[in-house]
């Protein structure tokens, strides 16, 4: 993995980057030495040397038993019990999985909105095909996964009968607590635990994102051995020169502070769609709070340069960018000639598409620097397992120590109670006033 930002440092001078150096070493020291608020959710940090051999094997075992039975699965959960795996399978599954012969389920999700039509839809969907359920929630109580999963649950049971339905469904949730805890015991469903010391949104190197990722045929493995690799590199290097999460973390606040406040998350590889709507959630529920933090947007180029990219160019400056680069495709597909040449493309005609996507970036990026968008490009060699590993466990290093510079806990989400409160008092949820 590579971290460039020599392209948004046209606007900080050298003298805000070297006396913002301190402030990131010590907000990482703050994390690596869990003695910072939030510490009791740093569970993260040493998780992918914490999950062992067993476990890996544990989780593999589970997955092989949903996919020898399932043509789909669905994962059931939302925030951080959703996205992290979504972010992953998106990466690595055929552009067109649906239609694909891919060997294993195809993964569907519920319960990540409250769309009775979608729920609908994915009924119609599972009465014709062979599947499995897997529901994820830490506190258990989550309202969007429990509706979704009472009526998945019905739909199970009735389609295959109280006792193999039981075979079918698997729940990953706290040890001990929650309704969804309860009920798992009650029906003697195979449960995984999520560690108490890790949150949602850090949580998809645990069975939250290891179970389905590896039911949908992904090696889990060297997903766990990126992000360990990533470990290592960042608590070997305490010192700013060497260690790119601080620099990331500190470029992006530096830029804040100028009155950036909008971090675009992009990329041409559309298959990263989902990754950056994880990005959008570490980030933003870590660290927008008490009135402070960037907020995080995203987009897919070249797709949304006919649509965002005036915005982009030209629009409100209050935006900086951080670029996604994938270096190598996995295939070629070549420009044919054409003997008329009516469309003018022959000159393209030796270039590979990639090769075209990595010219059509550079271009982007200084039109958008020369606009004055600052941009950072974050690269790694290829879409795979242990790249993406690597990547996430930068992304949560980087997060938690970008929440520590800005002063705010970024492991806890007070804000996402506001709504719940009043959907509950408007529900008329018994026992909420
Ligand atoms: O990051 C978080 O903590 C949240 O996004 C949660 O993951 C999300 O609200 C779902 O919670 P739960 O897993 O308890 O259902």
């Amino acid at each position: 993995m590579k971290i460039d930002y020599t392209n948004a440092t046209f606007s900080l001078s050298n003298d805000s980057i070297r006396s913002g150096h301190a402030l990131a070493e010590s907000a990482f020291k703050t994390v690596v030495q869990k003695s910072g608020r939030g510490n009791d959710f740093l569970g993260w940090v040493d998780l992918p040397v914490d999950i062992k051999d067993n476990d890996l094997a544990d989780i593999e075992q589970c997955a092989d038993g949903l996919a020898v039975c399932s043509e789909v699965v669905v994962v059931i959960g939302i925030g951080g019990s959703y996205l992290g795996t979504r972010a992953v399978v998106e990466a690595l599954q055929h552009s067109f999985s649906g239609l694909s012969n891919h060997k294993r389920p195809l993964l569907l999700y519920a319960g990540n909105n409250m769309s009775e039509d979608y729920l609908h839809d994915l009924l119609e969907i599972l009465d014709q095909k062979s599947y499995s359920l897997i529901v994820i929630s830490k506190s258990g109580t989550t309202t969007e996964p429990a509706i979704a999963f009472r009526i998945l649950k019905q739909h199970c049971e009735q389609k295959y009968g109280k006792e193999d339905s039981r075979k079918r469904i698997v729940s990953v949730t706290d040890g001990a607590r929650g309704a969804l805890r309860t009920l798992a015991t009650q029906e003697g469903y195979a449960t995984f635990v999520i560690p108490d010391d890790v949150g949602g949104r850090y949580s998809v190197l645990t069975p939250v994102g290891l179970l389905p990722i590896a039911v949908a045929g992904y090696s889990i493995r060297d997903l766990v051995k990126g992000a360990r690799l990533m470990r290592e590199e960042l608590l070997a290097h305490p010192n700013y020169a060497d260690n790119p999460a601080m620099q990331y973390a500190l470029v992006r606040n530096l830029l804040y502070q100028q009155g950036l406040k909008v971090e675009l998350m992009t990329s041409f590889e559309p298959k990263l769609y989902y990754f950056i709507e994880w990005f959008k959630q570490l980030f933003g529920e870590s660290e927008g709070k008490e009135l402070k933090g960037i907020f995080p947007a995203g987009a897919i180029f070249s797709t949304d340069l006919h649509s965002l990219g005036q915005y982009i160019q030209e629009g409100t400056r209050q935006m900086f960018e951080t670029v996604l680069t994938v270096e190598k495709a996995h295939y070629h597909v070549p420009i044919p000639k054409d003997e008329q040449d009516t469309d003018g493309l022959n000159y393209l005609q030796h270039r590979s598409i990639h090769e075209i996507c990595h010219i059509a970036q550079q271009g982007t990026c200084q039109a958008h620097v020369s606009g004055k968008v600052p941009n950072i490009e974050i690269s790694i060699p290829e879409l795979n397992e242990l790249h993406l590993g690597e990547w996430i466990y930068f992304f949560e290093m980087s997060c938690a120590i970008s929440g520590y510079m800005l002063g705010v806990n970024p492991f806890d989400q007070p804000g996402v109670e506001a709504y719940k409160r009043n959907m509950f008092l408007l529900l008329g949820k018994p026992g909420v006033r």
